[in-house]
């Protein structure tokens, strides 16, 4: 039989390495996976969902009205909900917060919105820019879209506003600043080095973004990616990005449920600039025409009765802990071992550890055939690298997540991984 003629896009879409890695998971089930980028299993909110959902739907009107379709902007209630959310993390009293409810759109996880703003500003050769290295998912979903990524270093406080300015200023040489259409940053425990972008370097960042869209004669978005932001286990969490967007025009703020209650509910949202609102309504119309309406009546519910805050205050002891152990495992692991160092995140569920340059990281070097075998799995880091020419991909990083195992999972895991390396250290 003749094959499909597929589409250009689906051609040209990457296989997602991480599906490789989920399966080796679970075809061994007594392997340690330091790879996944799963939850906490043990603390998913299961009793406070089952509470609300049932009193949902023994309401006759409201479960009528959250069984049948939504908008697709999203229940009026959760926005409000979640702009209220926003301003209390950001400190700023609801009435002095730029925007509204109403810029606000649900969707199925952060990731669609991430596409949805991606279909809506990049064209095939469009350039958007992103850390180096970054969320892969959302670069590999940019490749997809025929965007050309182009990378910016980042230091212990993530992405240098004079690394991003050079950057621009480059492209601006080259005649290229008219294809730059969007700047991405995940601002909180960055996905994959646990990275926090600096206080002050976030209105920097948004002024140079500002002052490089005047260049370029169109809006540059500056999408501030914030999925780990509630997951925060030392001190004060600095404010978003989006919080210096006084007029809210340049920053579009994306949050999820994902993280902080249940990723099996699939919800996230966005705080969007308002030209950009209405055609994020229409892109995803055409595609859903609007998330689980259930969802959204239920996370209503969830966050007016502060079970939400409540949860992600569990959650916070929870992380700590396994951050910990992940940290200590770590230090004793790979004491004395040189040219090993690593990332102290202050959240999230990632920290980045860089090995020795001879060391191939990759799937198919010998470090991980070792480590498999001493039953143990982690992402190689050179997946989290987005395509740029101008770059060498570095091939002796590790993105290792303390989300899933047990604190003394993780610690066996470390100490598995680190007898791994020095098996083969030249
Ligand atoms: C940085 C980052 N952004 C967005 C997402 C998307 O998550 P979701 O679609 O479940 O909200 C993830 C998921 O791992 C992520 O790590």
């Amino acid at each position: 039989m003749a094959a499909f003629s597929l589409s250009q896009r689906a051609r040209d879409a990457a296989d997602q390495p991480i599906s490789y890695l989920m399966a080796e998971a679970l075809r061994n089930p007594g392997l340690i996976s330091l790879a996944a980028g799963f939850v906490d299993s043990q603390s998913l909110p299961a009793a406070a969902t089952a509470r609300h959902m049932a009193e949902l739907l023994a309401e006759p009107a409201a479960a009528r009205a959250a069984l049948q379709y939504g908008t697709t902007q999203g229940e009026p209630r959760l926005r409000q909900l979640l702009f209220e959310h926003l301003a209390k993390l950001d400190g700023v009293p609801i009435d002095r917060m730029p925007g509204s409810a109403d810029d606000i759109v649900v969707t199925t996880g952060s990731q669609q919105l991430l596409h949805v703003l991606a279909d809506l500003l990049v064209d095939p050769g469009d350039i958007v820019i992103c850390g180096w290295p970054s969320y892969f998912v959302f670069t590999g979903a940019l490749t997809a879209f025929g965007a050309a990524t182009r990378a910016v270093d980042l230091d212990h406080a993530g992405m240098a506003p004079e690394a991003l300015e050079a950057t621009l200023r480059q492209l601006q040489h080259g005649g290229l600043l008219p294809r730059v259409k969007i700047v991405y940053v995940c601002s909180y425990h960055q996905n994959p080095t646990g990275l926090t972008l600096g206080e002050d370097r976030r209105p920097r960042i948004l002024d140079i973004v500002r002052r490089f869209s005047d260049l370029a004669g169109h809006r540059i978005l500056l999408v501030e990616d914030a999925a780990y932001r509630e997951l925060t286990y030392d001190g004060t969490p600095p404010p978003s990005i989006r919080r210096y967007d006084t007029t809210g025009d340049h920053v579009a703020l994306l949050q999820t449920f994902s993280k902080p209650f249940a990723p099996g509910l699939k919800a996230g949202y966005g705080l969007l600039p308002t030209g950009l609102v209405e055609h994020a309504i229409l892109n995803k119309g055409g595609r859903d025409f609007g998330s689980s309406n259930l969802c959204q009546h239920l996370l209503g519910r969830v966050i007016a009765s502060g079970d939400f805050d409540r949860h992600v205050q569990t959650l916070r002891g929870v992380y700590r802990a396994k951050r910990d152990a992940m940290l200590a495992a770590l230090d004793r692991g790979f004491a004395g071992v040189e040219g090993v160092s690593w990332t102290r995140p202050t959240g999230g569920l990632y920290v980045w550890l860089t090995l020795p340059q001879a060391i191939d990281t990759g799937r198919h070097g010998p470090l991980f055939a070792h480590a498999l075998r001493a039953g143990v799995l982690f992402v190689p880091g050179e997946y989290c690298y987005p395509p740029d020419p101008t770059r060498t991909v570095p091939r002796s990083t590790i993105r290792l997540s303390f989300g899933v195992t047990d604190p003394a999972g993780i610690a066996d895991g470390i100490e598995r991984l680190a007898s791994a390396v020095r098996a083969v250290l030249p």
